[in-house]
C-alpha cells in the first residue's frame, strides 16, 4: 500500500511519519518511510539544487522538471520493488506537491502539462492513499521558521503558499476517494491518532 502525506509548510508532515510507521510496524506490518524531493543518493542531490537559496533565477519549469527528475530516480529505485515487495511506503510528499506548488502556487504552467510530466516520471504510480494535513499558511510558515531549513520555496509570498493550500483542496475534491483532509491545527497528538485510525480502516 502506498501512503502519502501533503500539506503546506510547516504542516507536521515530517513529525508525524516516523510515530506512524513505528506504530505500523508494532503492528507487525513492513513499512517504509520516505521523502520527495528525495529518498535516493541522486534525488537528495537534486533536492539541493532547487531547494538552495542562492538559485534565485531557477524558472518554474525547470524546478518542476528537477522535482520530476528526482521522482523518476524514487519510483524506480524505491518505490516500485517495495510496493511489489508488499511493503506499506509512507513518502513525505509525492506528485501533488508538483500540482500545488509547480501549478497552482506558481500559475504558469497549465496543471495537464504538469500531469503529463508527471506521468512519465511515475509510469503512472498513484497513491492508494493520500493524507492532506491542512493547516492556515502563515501559522505553518512561523512553525517552520522556527524548527527546520529554510529553502527556496519557503521564502516564496504568503500569496504563493495561500494558492497551493486552496489547490490542494481543489486537488482533494477531483479525488475525494483518495484523500483525507487533516486539520493540522489540532494538537500532534490528536493528529497522529487521526492518522493512525484513517490508516486502520484503509488497511481493514
Ligand atoms: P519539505 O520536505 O520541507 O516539505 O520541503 C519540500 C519542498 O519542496 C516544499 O517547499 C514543497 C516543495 N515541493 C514542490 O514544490 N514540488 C514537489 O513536487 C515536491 C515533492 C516538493
Amino acid at each position: 500500500m502506498f501512503i502519502t502525506l501533503e500539506g503546506p509548510e510547516g504542516s507536521g508532515k515530517t513529525s508525524h511519519i516516523q510515530p506512524l510507521s513505528r506504530w505500523l510496524a508494532a503492528r507487525g506490518l513492513n513499512v517504509y518511510v520516505t521523502r520527495e524531493p528525495g529518498g535516493t543518493a541522486i534525488g537528495e542531490q537534486i533536492r539541493h539544487v532547487i531547494h538552495d537559496l542562492k538559485n534565485t533565477e531557477m524558472h518554474p519549469r525547470t524546478e518542476a522538471l528537477l522535482y520530476q527528475a528526482a521522482r523518476a530516480q524514487i519510483v524506480e529505485q524505491v518505490l516500485r520493488p517495495r510496493l511489489a515487495a508488499g511493503e506499506i511506503v509512507l513518502c513525505d510528499r509525492y506528485f501533488d506537491s508538483t500540482l500545488a506548488y509547480q501549478g497552482y502556487g506558481h500559475q504558469i504552467i497549465g496543471l495537464d502539462e504538469l500531469r503529463q510530466v508527471i506521468r512519465f516520471a511515475t509510469g503512472g504510480l498513484t497513491p492508494d492513499l493520500t493524507v492532506l494535513l491542512d493547516l492556515d499558511v502563515e501559522v505553518g510558515l512561523a512553525r517552520k521558521g522556527r524548527q527546520d531549513e529554510w529553502n527556496r520555496l519557503d521564502a516564496f509570498t504568503v500569496d504563493f503558499h495561500q494558492r497551493v493550500r486552496a489547490g490542494y483542496h481543489e486537488l482533494l475534491k477531483l479525488e475525494p476517494m483518495r484523500w483525507v483532509l487533516l486539520d493540522a491545527a489540532q494538537p500532534w497528538e490528536s493528529v497522529q491518532e487521526c492518522l493512525r485510525k484513517v490508516i486502520s480502516e484503509r488497511l481493514g
